[in-house]
């Protein structure tokens, strides 16, 4: 940005969103220097505001959320509320309405995290999962609904301009990096049309970048090599769905649900990007203090980089790094003591 000053949109949401939320802003600002101003905009959209006005994005809060640089998400969900009418009313109309077609998800296993894989050779790879196309446009409906004869689809939309604008970016992603690698991952052997779109321009694209080495897998050996190898990955690029599942797995591999961060991103700076941990609103944890802010405090360190703050979305990654090689399995903290730990890293 010309100007130091940021305009931060945020959305706690529902269950745990606020307490991860608040956390992740006091990181903010405990890195930012003196002179960049911060103004923040909370926005009461969620649970709570449906079972007020049944509104769950009105479009004066869309219009009022584009005048802003970026937006800090916390979760959206809750089981009062049917299941599907905030993710697709509130979430996925954000990323539509903003363009997010590329969601970025870091996975990166920290030396000292305890999980499935700790102690395996060094994770650290990013996943572009594409955002706006795929299942997820609601492209289908039901006929016979509720009847033995029920008839539902839920139809694939795969753009030729959509796939190359997001394989574009996973490449340029890829030349930036050590390694330079970029790995398509999809399904080409069964949905052959939507596969071939995505070969045919992955290889077109390919041909531009002569530097990255790219190599192809099908999503359920993808999900083997997770597991199994997961050091071989550097970039990944996937469509919504296939990277919606990888990711979640990628969280489980890499210290769990609470260390997992995203950014739901518009390259072209065109409307705001939305940065939030991948986890939900944690339903059963909510009101406890057990929600862990590290995602949501990672999250904002992608909104910094995303911003320019290249020096501070590094200096919180560095905390987050210190603050896990000294965390002690038998002495859980709550989610406020974690948030104060990291920020007094930063602020020394
Ligand atoms: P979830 O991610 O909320 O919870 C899954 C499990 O992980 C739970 O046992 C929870 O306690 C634990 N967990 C999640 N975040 C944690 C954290 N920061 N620290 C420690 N433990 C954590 O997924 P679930 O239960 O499937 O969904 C709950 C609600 O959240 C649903 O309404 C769902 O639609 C919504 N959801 C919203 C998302 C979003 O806002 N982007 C993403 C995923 C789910
Ligand atoms: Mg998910």
């Amino acid at each position: 940005p010309n100007s130091r000053s940021i305009r931060l949109a945020v959305i706690p949401g529902d269950g745990i969103g606020p307490e991860v939320v608040a956390e992740g802003l006091k990181v903010l600002a405990a890195v930012l220097p003196q002179d960049v101003k911060l103004e923040t905009n909370e926005y009461d959209l969620g649970a709570r505001r449906w079972h007020a006005t049944g509104e769950t994005l009105p479009d004066e809060e869309l219009k009022s959320l584009k005048q802003h640089d970026a937006i800090l998400l916390g979760a959206i969900g809750d089981p009062t509320v049917p299941s599907g009418v905030l993710e697709r009313g509130l979430l996925l109309e954000l990323r539509f309405a903003f363009d997010h077609y590329v969601n970025l998800r870091p996975g990166k296993l920290h030396p000292s995290t305890v999980g499935p894989l700790a102690g395996s050779p060094a994770i650290d790879f990013v996943v572009v999962r594409e955002g706006t196309e795929g299942p997820y446009t609601g492209n289908g409906g039901s006929l016979r609904t509720g009847t033995p004869a029920e008839v539902a689809t839920e139809v694939s939309v795969n753009t030729a301009y959509g796939v190359e604008r997001v394989i574009r970016y996973a490449f340029e992603r890829a030349l930036a990096r050590p390694r330079r690698n970029l790995t398509l991952v999809h399904k080409t052997n069964v949905l052959v049309h939507a596969g071939n779109l995505w070969q045919s321009t992955f290889d077109a694209v390919a041909a531009e970048y002569p530097d990255v080495t790219t190599d192809y897998l099908h999503v359920d050996a993808a999900t083997i090599f997770f597991v199994t190898r997961p050091e071989r990955f550097d970039v990944i690029v996937t469509d919504n769905l296939f990277g919606d599942i990888l990711t979640d797995l990628a969280a489980a591999v890499t210290g769990g649900i609470g260390l997992a961060a995203s950014g739901n991103i518009n390259p072209t700076g065109a409307y705001p990007s939305m940065f939030e941990p991948v986890h939900g609103s944690a339903p059963d944890i909510a009101g406890t203090g057990k929600a862990d802010p590290t995602a949501t405090v990672l999250s904002v360190a992608l909104l910094l980089r995303h911003l320019g703050y290249e020096q501070e979305a590094g200096r919180i990654e560095a905390a987050v790094a210190a603050d896990l090689a000294e965390r002690d399995p038998a002495a859980p903290r709550s989610t406020e003591q974690i948030g104060d730990a990291l920020a007094a890293r930063l602020a020394g």
